[in-house]
């Protein structure tokens, strides 16, 4: 017997380090049922969204992939081959995941960068969702990467019940998942469901993604900096002396313009993303539910930090579901020397004032 269980120890051994067939590691939906027990709600139902979710990224990456295409087709003739009228990709990425979370049942309303009210999902589902379908408009059309951003909430009115205010409108605390997709060189999913970060690439042969970045962790210093420095002259004085400060220190810049794909540099080799108050925008031009608090979860989680230069973002109250804040998010120390400049500006006003 103990002869027979070595004998099937070695060959499980042999199988799994055969360099004639590496193994491919653990997929996505695999991985999701092995952690699902670290849920609150351990009901499957978060577990099942989270897969419609990767669903419906997986028929938006085909449609980024052939972006250049549809211009062709449409070239053509002002429809496709099915015969639809052709959409931008943003229209198509909120129209592929609406569709994907309506179906799954899971969701009752999703907040969407797309849609000026909320949408009703009229069902009894527990969560909410938060989704920009594609961030990184000025990307799509030209081939540099884009994204899809989702946090995930439950909600707090009894299944059933009609939707309320307050569970649309929770803060990024009380978020019980959050992630992105980004469709770049390779296309991956990063997510947390508050239990560390992990990424998974896709791999287009088997149509399924695979995990490549186990609990990642940003670094806590970096030396890259994010910022559209075209807009500096309506910078406030504390956001132009930290870039002169970054500069001082030989920093590198690095702004894609795609706010998930700029994130995810940063997240993997440390540095800072800033998109400020500019004259054009006071509160700067991202949106706190769907853009901001997502991957202030998501940093935070991966030992980074997020704020809007002086709060923390995941406290924010939000008052408007398109609402805009400052944004500051990336390696923790590099988050807290950047607050140190618009700290030096409030007291300095504040000797002024007095
Ligand atoms: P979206 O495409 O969802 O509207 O978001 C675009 C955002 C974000 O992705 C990016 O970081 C930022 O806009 C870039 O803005 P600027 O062109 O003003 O730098
Ligand atoms: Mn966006
Ligand atoms: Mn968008």
């Amino acid at each position: 017997m103990d002869m027979q269980r070595s004998l099937n120890k070695a060959y499980s051994t042999s199988i799994e380090s055969s360099r004639i067939a590496h193994s491919i590691g653990m997929t996505l939906d695999r991985f999701i049922k092995n952690n699902q027990n670290q849920f609150q709600y351990a009901s499957g139902e978060l577990s099942q969204l989270l897969r419609d979710i990767a669903l419906a990224s997986k028929v938006v990456n085909r449609e980024v992939n052939k972006a250049g295409l549809i211009d062709i087709m449409g070239a053509a003739g002002t429809t496709n081959l099915g015969g639809d009228q052709q959409q931008k990709l943003d229209v198509l990425a909120n129209i592929r995941f609406t569709r994907a979370l309506a179906k799954g049942g899971e969701v009752c309303a999703l907040v969407s960068e797309e849609s000026e009210s909320f949408v009703d999902l009229n069902n009894s589902g527990k969560y909410v969702i938060a989704i920009d379908p594609l961030d990184g408009s000025s990307n799509i059309d030209v081939n540099v990467s884009i994204g899809t951003i989702f946090s995930i909430y439950r909600r707090k009115s009894a299944p059933g019940t009609p939707i309320r205010q307050d569970d649309i409108m929770q803060k990024g605390l009380e978020q019980v998942a959050a992630g992105y997709i980004l469709y770049g060189s390779s296309t991956m999913l990063v997510y947390t469901t508050g239990h560390g970060v992990h990424g998974f690439t896709y791999e287009t042969g088997l149509g399924e993604y695979f995990l490549s970045h186990p609990d990642m962790q940003i670094p806590d210093d970096g030396r890259t900096y994010s910022i559209n420095e075209g807009l500096a002259n309506s910078f406030d004085d504390a956001v132009k002396n930290y870039i002169g400060f970054c500069k001082d220190s030989s920093y590198t810049a690095r702004y894609i313009g795609s706010l998930v794909a700029d994130f995810h540099r940063n997240l993997l080799k440390g540095g800072i993303y800033i998109y400020p108050a500019t004259a054009k925008n006071a509160m700067g031009k991202l949106r706190l539910i769907y853009e901001c608090n997502a991957l202030a979860f998501l940093v935070e989680q991966a030992g980074g930090k997020a704020s809007d230069g002086q709060r923390r973002i995941l406290d924010i109250e939000p008052e408007s579901l398109h609402q805009r804040t400052p944004f500051y998010v990336g390696s923790k120390n590099m988050v807290e020397k950047a607050e140190t400049f618009n700290q030096l500006t409030i007291d300095s006003n504040g000797l002024q004032n007095g």
